[in-house]
């Protein structure tokens, strides 16, 4: 059974793939956390919550026992006023205004699968336990849900708030978990960035009091990745205990590691508390986004390897998630918005014959947009540019049995557009105030119904009228001036979840809604790379950033928590149009094809030796796509730290595996650089083609293998590896 519990001692036990995940009903009636991590022994684990020091600290409500402190607990799920004085999970304005509560175990359930939420990506799958608690005063509840699996080392967590009261409460803080480390000998380990810089990674030691990451933009963001690694002093990529935080959320987020006074850490996380409060009216619940808490005892390396199972298996549409993908020429890079039907056609034809199958047409092809100032929200086709419309090219592409891609920004509006001319009231903001511009755009309030139904109407008018095979959908800014129109004053705080309810509902009808269309991701680059987007995109755009060397290190970063294939590479033109930097063709295609991959580049420009390296390229990048889907990722060199990037990706049955490596400044007379290769089958013969050498698995992982760097500057070569 993945989930027991002991009566004798009050203890959930949650055992999944190489993970124990344990907590109680404390003597006072209060969820504790005891334990996460490697397997262990279903033990009475209740003396770790033995007395400690604990000197005028408040007891718990009504009992005057020093003993009974909620010091010596930490939460399954904290709350306030009550004595503890840690980050709460809760925290909830009574009708009288007091803001006190004491979350009490009423009973449980253990289902045989997970429900989905309502409304919000989720994860599928996996046996869920449900505990109910109760306010001990009020009828304020909570139920606190967990999901464990059998293919992948993660415990999926949510809680739902329940005002079972007759007036109303205000959820002031409504975070989706609690539970704890024993000890503070952690680093933590951040994913930051900005635009064309995503997913850069940091690592700080945990200190007493809070560390955080969070975003108050609205949207997940560069900033700050919706996720937070524990990294136990000591462990690396490849050993050590690790554990990880990753929210299912796009918009304004909280994650926290909190070292407390007596020398444990809380962690605690969900939506943003900041500018956040949400009127729970009687007899109404709140969903909570769910959190995937990873845990591995073979480092950094093992806890993205939980995080690419459990989102490989149990997140991305099960229809692509396995399943080749596009490969594109975009033709942003190529033209920007000076594009036409012509120039376009000649893009088509220039890259038939090598493998690349989709035309996607970028920003530019709706509405007077002939720069970024104008015309967002007018989906109409601008057929000064597109002469036959959408059908002319459409028609091309098809003949050429290529597909169809179209570029949407479908949350945005441009002031100088037809939308905002009829309906200003539909861009966020509050009326009369000037709003903040960001690109010269405005975002659309999804938190109101009639937004929601013009943007659906018109992005599935544009595909129900054209044969469109794929979609970009993109988001260029973040929010300023929250305010709806659309609520009531008390209600205005709930703005930022309400539009992260209305973007899903509109991916909800417009992705979902058309299955026979493949959707991908966009942010101004990777601006909104999350779990919750991976719901809809099997594939995100990584980055603006498309220089090969750039992307090694964006890629690497992104790796820590999103799998290959959720990334969008593209080999782009040199000078690299964000860095001016030369890179070779070849280096670019390797790191590119890391990923869900395409071109982004003037094809027509190409000689004959690029055009048939391309042919070769894409023959290449298919034979390694199932890999890129569904292997296991091994980092090797991390970019961050030196000169070198390598990465190997092994199939699931160890039988084959790739080896990526790159150098970035040539060196003269370099020292030679040998790499111990990870993951294979100690057992198993293994065939390396470009080395001329068949040896075992062992003797790879063990006995470093030379790698000859051409003397170049960002250079990089690939290795195949096949079992004989
Ligand atoms: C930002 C995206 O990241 C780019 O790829 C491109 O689609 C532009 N927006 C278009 O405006």
């Amino acid at each position: 059974m993945a989930i027991t519990y002991r009566a004798e001692s009050k203890t959930f036990y949650l055992c999944g793939k190489g993970l124990t995940y344990a907590f109680f009903v404390n003597p006072v009636g209060n969820l504790s956390h005891l334990y996460c991590g490697a397997p262990i022994g279903q033990d009475d684990l209740s003396y770790l919550r033995a007395k400690g020091r604990g000197s005028f600290a408040p007891t718990v409500p009504g009992i005057d026992s020093p003993e009974l402190s909620y010091h010596y607990f930490l939460p399954e799920l904290g709350f306030y006023g009550t004595g503890d004085y840690r980050e709460p999970a809760v925290l909830v304005e009574n009708a009288g205004g007091d803001r006190l509560s004491n979350l009490l175990y009423v009973s449980h359930e253990i289902l045989p699968q997970k429900p989905l939420i309502n409304g919000m990506p989720s994860l599928s799958g996996g046996e869920t336990l449900v505990v109910h608690l109760k306010d001990g005063f009020s009828n304020f509840g909570a139920d606190l849900y967990y999901t464990v699996y059998d293919d992948a080392s993660v415990i999926a967590r949510r809680a739902v708030y329940r005002n079972g009261a007759d007036t109303p409460v205000r959820l002031r803080r409504a975070y989706s978990f609690s539970f704890g480390l024993p000890g503070q000998n952690y680093d933590v380990m951040t994913l930051y960035g900005s635009w064309a810089c995503e997913r850069n990674i940091e690592q700080i030691p945990l200190h007493h009091g809070v560390v955080s990451v969070d975003s108050k933009r609205l949207t997940s963001s560069a900033t700050l990745n919706p996720f937070m690694g524990l990294i136990e002093k000591g462990s690396t990529e490849t050993h050590g205990n690790v554990w990880g935080v990753s929210l299912v959320y796009s918009s304004s987020f909280m994650l926290k590691a909190e070292g407390t006074d007596v020398g444990e850490t809380l962690l605690t996380g969900g939506i943003n508390e900041f500018d956040f409060s949400w009127k729970l009216n009687a007899g109404e619940a709140f969903e909570t986004p769910e959190v995937v808490i990873a845990y591995s005892n073979e480092g950094i390396g093992g806890m993205s390897r939980a995080y690419h199972d459990v989102y490989r298996n149990h997140l991305i549409d099960r229809r692509h998630v396995r399943s080749p993908r596009p490969v594109v020429i975009n033709n942003w890079e190529a033209t920007y918005f000076d594009f036409d039907t012509d120039k376009l056609k000649a893009i088509a034809d220039a890259v038939e014959g090598t493998g690349i199958d989709t035309l996607v047409l970028d920003d530019g092809w709706f509405g007077k947009r002939d720069n970024d100032k104008s015309g967002l929200g007018d989906w109409v086709v601008n057929t000064d540019k597109l002469k036959g419309g959408l059908t002319e090219i459409i028609n091309h592409v098809h003949a050429k049995g290529m597909k169809f891609g179209l570029w949407f920004e479908p949350e945005m509006v441009s002031e100088d557009s037809d939308l905002f001319r009829s309906h200003p009231d539909y861009a966020i903001g509050v009326p009369g105030r000037a709003r903040c511009y960001s690109r010269h755009q405005y975002m659309l309030d999804l938190t109101r119904p009639d937004v929601r139904d013009y943007i659906v109407n018109a992005v599935n008018s544009v595909l129900a009228e054209n044969s469109i095979d794929y979609v970009k959908w993109d988001y260029n800014r973040n929010v300023t001036d929250i305010y709806s129109v659309g609520l009531d004053a008390d209600r205005q705080s709930e703005f930022a979840h309400r539009y992260a309810l209305g973007l899903y509902d509109i991916c909800e009808r417009i992705v979902h809604g058309n299955p026979n269309v493949f959707f991908e991701g966009c942010s101004g680059g990777g601006a909104r790379f999350d779990p919750a987007m991976l719901f809809y995109f099997p594939q995100i755009w990584t980055s603006d950033d498309t220089d090969a060397e750039e992307r090694t290190k964006i890629q690497y970063g992104t790796s820590i928590v999103y799998p290959l294939s959720t990334m969008s590479c593209h080999v782009s033109a040199v000078p690299n149009h964000q860095v001016k930097r030369m890179t070779a063709l070849e280096t670019r295609g390797h790191i590119a094809h890391l990923g869900a991959t395409g071109y982004e580049l003037d094809p027509t420009l190409f000689t004959e030796e690029e055009k048939s390296l391309v042919c070769t390229q894409v023959e290449e990048f298919k034979r390694q796509e199932s890999l890129v889907q569904n292997g296991d990722l091994y980092r090797i060199d991390s970019p961050f730290e030196g000169n070198f990037f390598s990465e190997m990706i092994v199939s699931k049955d160890k039988t084959e595996a790739l080896l990526v490596v790159y150098r970035r400044l040539a060196v003269p007379n370099a020292e030679s650089k040998r790499i111990r290769l990870a993951g294979l089958d100690p057992e198993k013969t293994y065939r390396i083609e470009e080395m001329n050498i068949t040896v075992k698995g062992s003797t790879l992982m063990n006995v470093p293998m030379p790698i000859k760097y051409r003397s170049m500057d960002f250079y990089s070569a690939v290795y195949h590896i096949i079992e004989v």
